[in-house]
């Protein structure tokens, strides 16, 4: 597969993967390895990052190279016989030649991927994770909550604040009723 190319970070990685497996016991970066180790030997693939490259695109139907430059002789001489009139090739020819050239079909392409079930449980799960973070904060991380905010602290405030008849027009003690003692 020559269509994804390896970022910096991916070639990073792969260098010190290679570090790695010497300082950390070969199981310890058994995990590791196995994907690394599939990108590190794409890179070392890797050709003339300069040369044209082959993608699937439902906007570029004709991609700069053809999907499959290395062909086997029968592969080839099919590919001459295209060169000829294209009535006298079976079907099999025909998608086989097409084959070479694209890697995916139209409708390949346009298939519904499932990727986004991925996405949002990944996202769902992080998000889980982060409440879960802000818990252990709030239990055992944040100071307690100042005594002011004691239920009992604020009806005596409530209590105050009428007595001293705050805002008596149009405001917290406007809402009250001094005769039934209650709230209006
Ligand atoms: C290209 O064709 C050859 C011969 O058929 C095959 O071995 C190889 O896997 C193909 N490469 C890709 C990228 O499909």
């Amino acid at each position: 597969m020559c269509r994804t190319r390896a970022s910096p970070g991916t070639r990073m990685l792969c260098l010190t993967a290679g570090r790695l497996g010497t300082l950390l016991s070969r199981r310890a970066v058994a995990a590791l390895g196995t994907t690394t180790a599939r990108m590190c030997s794409h890179v070392s693939q890797q050709a003339d990052m300069s040369l044209p490259m082959y993608w699937d695109r439902r906007d570029i139907p004709l991609p700069d190279r053809p999907y499959n430059d290395s062909l086997t002789a029968t592969e080839k001489t099919l590919k001459q016989k295209e060169k000829g009139p294209w009535n006298i090739l079976s079907n099999e020819e025909k998608l086989a030649l097409y084959r070479i050239m694209f890697k995916d079909t139209y409708a390949e392409m346009k298939k519904p991927s499932s990727e986004w079930k991925t996405v949002l449980g990944g996202l769902f799960f992080f998000i889980g994770l982060t409440g879960l973070v802000v818990l252990w904060q709030r239990i055992y991380v944040y100071p307690h909550p100042p005594h002011t905010f004691d239920e009992e602290w604020e009806a005596k405030q409530v209590k105050r604040m009428l007595d001293m008849r705050v805002n008596p027009v149009q405001g917290f003690s406007a809402k009250w009723d001094y005769e039934k003692g209650q709230w209006k």
